[in-house]
């Protein structure tokens, strides 16, 4: 392999003929998609001839991007004794999930059989639409995150952490239960948000789930703080990318993209409306469960359970975005909440077999 890392903004279709690399996965003599905004590095032998067609692409050291910045990880992770549990910390862009990527293609070529990845981001992620965090468990070396499609979900109902920590610690928790029995690798990747609490809501993450391994991506002075506050599990170093700014309209992009895909699967683009009577449903909001519900005159959501009785105003309720569920399985889907009249809710959605609804507070305008 070459100094060189071939850097490919998206969209564009790259073809190589000879030995290549994305993030650790085998590319060599294939096509590979590079989706709008994203970047790839492409790691070839010297002999590959390489074609991009559209996008931007350039050249740049392998000391600032590619795989070669984080090859004490991956020693650390794979050849010393294997950590089962890592927990990816770092700002936005450091390369939180190509890391995560990184060290599920290295895993699988390592001949572990089942990675799975837990997405703590509810912000925007890559495996379950804003307010939610999922998980998938990857058996195919893999270029993104956001190609597979996460199996496993708990809904928080806020896209950002204040005030929601400890449900997004219990939902990431739970998820990894399910899949840990069976994994020999689970990777937790978190937000971006690490200025101001952001760094202690991490600590908290790590201080909760206990991970065989922190990694911490973007300035050393975040590595100093986090290693200053955390002790309990080793922490190493990753060096972001260089280079690799993202830009607002991406971003917003990706949320909505998020969004879509997982409200309208594709099978049926065009999601059923289901109607469900207020006694035949549970609400959850903030993590709690209320089993009574009714509307007011003023068409408000009136919850209550046997502590707590709240009122959620209607225009909070018309194109909220909702996950729902049932007793069996704690999310079947998502939705959208059209509106709330006379003791019936009307939601947007692919499932109809629930009979609990998980409100956010973010709402989708068509
Ligand atoms: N080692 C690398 N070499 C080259 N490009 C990279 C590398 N790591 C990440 N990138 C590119 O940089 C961009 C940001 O990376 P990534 O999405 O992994 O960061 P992140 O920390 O997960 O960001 P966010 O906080 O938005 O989730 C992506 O386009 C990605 O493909
Ligand atoms: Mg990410």
């Amino acid at each position: 392999m070459s100094h060189w890392v071939h850097l490919v903004k998206g969209p564009s279709m790259v073809s190589l003929e000879g030995i290549g690399h994305v993030f650790g996965k085998d590319v060599s003599n294939s096509n590979v998609y590079v989706h709008a905004g994203k970047i790839l590095p492409f790691e070839i032998s010297s002999n590959c001839n390489i074609k991009i067609e559209s996008g931007e692409s350039w050249l740049a050291h392998n000391s600032s991007a590619g795989t070669s910045i984080w090859s004490d990880i991956i020693q650390k992770i794979f050849y010393e004794k294997v950590q089962k549990t890592i927990l990816i910390v770092g700002s936005s862009d450091a390369g939180k999930s190509s890391l995560a990527v990184y060290i599920v293609n290295e895993a699988l070529k390592n001949g572990f059989t089942h990675c799975c990845v837990v997405d703590g981001d509810i912000g925007q992620g890559d495996l379950a639409p804003p307010n939610a965090v999922g998980g998938a468990v990857i058996t195919k070396q893999i270029t993104d995150l956001r190609d597979i499609d996460g199996e496993f979900f708990e809904f928080v109902g806020s896209t950002s952490p204040p005030g929601f920590e400890h449900i997004i610690i219990n939902a990431i928790k739970s998820i990894l239960k399910q899949f840990s029995p069976f994994c020999s690798i689970c990777i937790i990747n978190t937000d971006g948000y690490i200025l101001n609490n952001g760094i202690d809501y991490k600590v908290r993450v790590a201080q909760e789930l206990r991970p065989d391994l922190v990694v911490c991506l973007g300035e050393v002075s975040l590595f100093n703080t986090f290693r200053a506050k955390f002790g309990l599990s080793p922490i190493l170093f990753g060096k972001p990318p260089s280079n690799v700014i993202k830009s607002r309209i991406d971003r917003s992009q990706r949320r909505l993209n998020q969004f879509q895909r997982y409200m309208l699967e594709e099978k049926d683009s065009r999601s059923n409306i289901i109607s469900k009577s207020l006694n035949e449903v549970k609400f959850v909001f903030k993590g709690k469960l209320y089993p009574t519900a009714w509307t007011t005159r003023y068409g408000s959501l009136h919850l209550m359970n046997n502590r707590n009785s709240i009122q959620i105003m209607r225009r909070k309720l018309a194109n909220m975005f909702i996950a729902v569920g049932s007793d069996r399985r704690n999310i079947l889907g998502f939705g959208v909440i059209l509106n709330v009249s006379r003791s019936t809710v009307h939601i947007k959605s692919d499932v109809d077999n629930f009979n609990k609804i998980y409100l956010s507070n973010s709402r989708i305008n068509e």
